[in-house]
């Protein structure tokens, strides 16, 4: 389960790489031969039709200057904007801004904050992409953003973009993905403590930037490898909160989609989903599972172990002998969609727009992002966060959910990596008081323009959603139901058609 495209997207599979006995070592020079990983890496960006670079550590030498614990922020409107089509951006608040993390040694956080279409009392929601090390931008551009790129590289209103309903913010993180910067490996975060901090510490100088926003309800989003993230951030949050530490965030829920979440469980998941959907047959179900005990074992261990390579382990043993085994009798499956193959065109998806978009010139003036280069996902990130892919995160969320924090875990049925099963079973075995009640809920139908477009099950504050015809990507696939669910979920109305009747 890793990261997707928007995920990146990239995801955990690049993991699948690794080799068991050889530490990564971390290369930052060009000169020396590319460490396997990072070959393998690269060919798996290469799939999304991205280019991979190898990360230059610098000091930023433009002439923009973000003073540590600061927001450097500027409206700003894209260029290649049809918007004869819609309404004129000028009327909306669209921001592009730069947070100098502090303590730092130029490191800079990069977001793009888009005020709601509606009203500004709507939500403020933040969305991460995975990865680990994946831009957000996949998912401005490609799933729920306010526009969407096009072939020729214009950009488009998105009738079902996220800032219908919400002030919505695309980060990119940790640093070192996208447009935020790194000046040294040592900056990136290696674990979910330091994406948190780095987190809070920019939400922070954000609200005391738009101190007009702090009131309003606060949700935090994301796919894939967030499902790692937005655990610890919320629970970040949520303690200093607690604590009166720093500026309230009105902290209401987060959701999940397609995430990488519990990977004891979920790995478990894989030859069960696989055999399920058709991907192995049973002889090859009984040899993989072969590979599944001692895979679980080496997660378990490094739950237990606080340092060395446990976790590293874990990740390479059972990628090669779970998800790796697997895709090698399914064939050439787009593991993030499985009604798909990754032979024709590009790889398995083409989204080699955004990045000659996000380099051009004049979108980077828009952009105010100084020499920076764009890292649509980074090799770099991906490597630091090594030894926290395989640690449960599952465990920080009962505690948010005794103090009402509500929490959507969905997941397109479609997707391999980051299944539905694996997904479900993970929220489904999670203690906390509510789980009898949510066991017992009924399993309903999500009705979107008089069809059902998934169902779920809900006893508030835990909601699970499973989307019907949608991968990995669910606001890709099925934007219309993604944003209704965001809509309804936000409001707390799942079950509500559009009628205002409720369904069962
Ligand atoms: C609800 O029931 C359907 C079968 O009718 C099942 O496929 C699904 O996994 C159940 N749970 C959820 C949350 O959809």
């Amino acid at each position: 389960m890793a990261s997707t495209p928007g995920l990146l997207h990239i995801s955990p599979s690049f993991l699948l790489f690794v080799f068991f006995s050889s530490p990564f070592s971390f290369v930052a020079t060009n000169d020396l031969p590319l460490h396997y990983l990072q070959q393998e890496a690269e060919k798996l960006i290469r799939d999304l039709n991205l280019s991979p670079k190898r990360y230059k550590y610098s000091l930023p030498h433009d002439s923009l200057s973000v003073p540590a614990g600061k927001i450097v922020e500027k409206k700003f409107r894209f260029p290649y904007l049809d918007d004869a089509a819609g309404p004129s951006v000028q009327d909306f608040g669209h921001h592009a801004g730069y947070y100098g993390l502090p303590h730092s040694h130029g490191e800079r956080m990069f977001y793009l904050f888009f005020e709601s279409r509606g009203n500004k009392k709507d939500p403020v929601v933040i969305w991460l992409t995975g990865g680990p090390g994946c831009g957000s931008e996949l998912a401005l551009f490609y799933e729920n953003g306010p526009f969407h790129i096009t072939q020729d590289m214009s950009l488009v209103w998105n009738d079902y973009g996220w800032d219908k309903v919400s002030n919505i913010l695309y980060i990119d993180q940790p640093i070192g993905t996208g447009f935020s910067h790194a000046s040294k490996e040592s900056d990136i975060p290696h674990d979910e403590e330091g994406v948190s901090n780095d987190m809070f510490d920019f939400l922070q100088a954000f609200f005391k930037e738009h101190s007009q926003f702090v009131e309003n309800d606060f949700y935090i989003t994301g796919e894939s490898y967030a499902g790692h993230y937005i655990p610890a951030i919320a629970s970040r949050i949520h303690q200093a909160n607690k604590a009166n530490e720093g500026i309230h965030i009105n902290l209401k829920g987060f959701a999940i989609g397609n995430g990488d979440t519990d990977p004891y469980i979920q790995y478990a998941a894989y030859t069960d989903f696989a055999l399920e959907n058709g991907l192995i047959n049973s002889d090859d179900y009984n040899r993989i599972n072969k590979g599944v005990t001692p895979c679980l074992q080496l997660i378990l261990d490094c739950g237990n172990n606080k340092g060395g390579n446990a976790c590293e382990a874990a990740f390479n043993y059972c990628e090669k002998n779970v998800f790796e085994k697997i895709l090698a009798v399914a064939g050439n499956i787009n593991y993030y969609d499985i009604r798909k193959k990754c032979d024709k065109g590009p790889g398995c998806y083409d989204f080699s727009s955004m990045e000659a978009f996000l380099n051009k010139k004049e979108v980077r003036e828009a952009l105010g992002v100084g020499d920076l280069e764009y890292v649509s996902c980074s090799e770099e990130v991906y490597a630091a966060m090594k030894n926290d892919w395989m640690k449960n995160q599952e465990v920080a969320i009962p505690a948010l959910l005794e103090d009402g924090i509500r929490m959507l875990v969905y997941a397109g049925e479609k997707d391999f990596i980051c299944n539905w099963l694996g997904n479900e079973r993970w929220v489904e075995a999670m203690e906390w008081s509510g789980q009898d009640a949510f066991l017992a809920s009924p399993n309903m139908s999500f009705l979107v323009d008089g069809q059902e477009a998934g169902r779920f099950l809900s006893h508030e504050p835990l909601t699970l959603l499973k989307m019907h015809e949608a991968g990995h990507l669910v606001p890709m696939d099925q934007p219309n139901a993604a944003l209704e669910m965001l809509t309804r979920w936000i409001q707390g109305k799942l079950a509500i058609k559009e009628t205002g009747a409720t369904n069962a």
